[in-house]
């Protein structure tokens, strides 16, 4: 083939290209010019019979032409496709689409839902109780009578009508007994509110309560089963110690520490010099909130605990600012997918 025989074969190629306005018109030419069977792909394949220096030439000037052709035929497709498809929407298809930032559950959630797993293993079940709460089930039904020193630690927030936002999650305690008979085994997650804000405290944070309660629940069956959940919350190895404390509604009362799972027990910042990180307050029940509860205190045993949730994930995502958590900023919330 001579070389103004090649040149015409290309012109032709690319006139013929230019003159196209449908995709299924592009299909054919590919077809026609680059198929198994397409004009350049045969003159390839008869390029073995020419002579060396010719096959040399011949074969690199097709080979550009393929290259060419496949270029023309990509622009070719993607002019068509906005031109067929959305003209009249103006959208050009073949720009890239815009990525979607997809949500993730709030770390302060990820606890919840873990914890409420945890204990769900053990039998116990979900309760709730009303954020707005009266100063009876958030104080009174706890054996926290008005002149008890406990209601000023907790710097309640008063409403005008004379009910109060519940500081704790303990009134769900009394709620829950009210309305189920005993044995019961239950978690109540939720928020409380105090006023208070710093880099530990946050007027509005979360808490989970638990309570057991049945006819031969004792002080080994809340030192085993707080025991198992620390282990599971915070891995096989944890330690726990349990220090006496005062709680008005238990009798007797408990905090419970974890080994500092930052230094492993060595002492540093995070824990204080101490090696130990308090968890949970809990206790037996107090034999008068049973009976504020209608529960009969000779008949029925049983334990309660509570615990902040910001607190649990703060340590075990070794987060060292509450307001983190309700900053909702993009990348702290995305990092806990
Ligand atoms: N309600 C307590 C608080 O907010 C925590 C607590 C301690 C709950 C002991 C309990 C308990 O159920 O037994 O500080």
């Amino acid at each position: 083939m001579t070389s103004s025989e090649l040149e015409n074969l290309r012109k032709g190629a690319l006139e013929e290209l230019s003159k196209i306005e449908s995709l299924s018109e592009l299909e054919g030419f590919k077809v026609k010019f680059l198929g198994k069977k397409g004009v350049i792909t045969q003159k390839l394949k008869s390029l073995k019979s020419l002579p060396l220096e010719e096959k040399r030439q011949v074969g690199s000037f097709l080979n550009r032409l393929k290259e060419e052709l496949l270029r023309g035929i990509q622009n070719k497709e993607k002019e068509l496709l906005f031109k067929e498809e959305d003209r009249d929407l103006g959208i050009d298809l073949t720009l890239p689409g815009r990525k979607r930032a997809i949500g993730a559950i709030h770390p302060l959630n990820v606890v919840i839902n873990e914890l409420c797993e945890i204990f769900g293993r053990l039998g116990f079940s979900i309760a709730t109780g009303p954020e707005v709460e009266t100063e009876y089930y958030n104080f009174t039904a706890l054996n926290i009578p008005d002149w008890h020193p406990a209601r000023d630690m907790q710097a309640t927030f008063y409403l005008k009508n004379g009910a109060i936002l519940r500081t704790h999650t303990s009134p769900i305690q009394i709620r829950t007994m009210l309305k189920k008979k005993p044995p019961l085994r239950i978690v109540a997650p939720g928020k409380v509110y105090r006023y208070d804000a710093d880099v530990r405290h946050s007027p509005m944070f979360h808490q989970i309560e638990g309570l057991m309660v049945d006819k031969r629940v004792s002080f080994a069956d809340l030192k085993g089963i707080l025991t198992y959940f620390a282990q599971e919350t915070f891995g096989e190895g944890t330690r726990v110690r349990f220090r006496p404390s005062y709680f008005p509604f238990t009798e007797p009362s408990v905090e419970m520490d974890i080994g500092c799972v930052i230094c492993g027990g060595k002492g540093c910042r995070v824990c204080s010099h101490t090696g130990w990180l308090e968890i949970l307050g809990a206790g037996m029940v107090h034999p008068e909130v049973f009976k504020a509860a209608g529960y009969d205190p000779s008949e029925w045993q049983g334990f309660a605990f509570g615990m902040g949730i910001e607190r649990i994930a703060m340590i075990k995502y070794g987060i060292d600012d509450i307001r983190l958590f309700f900053e909702n900023h993009r990348n702290f919330l995305q990092s806990f997918k």
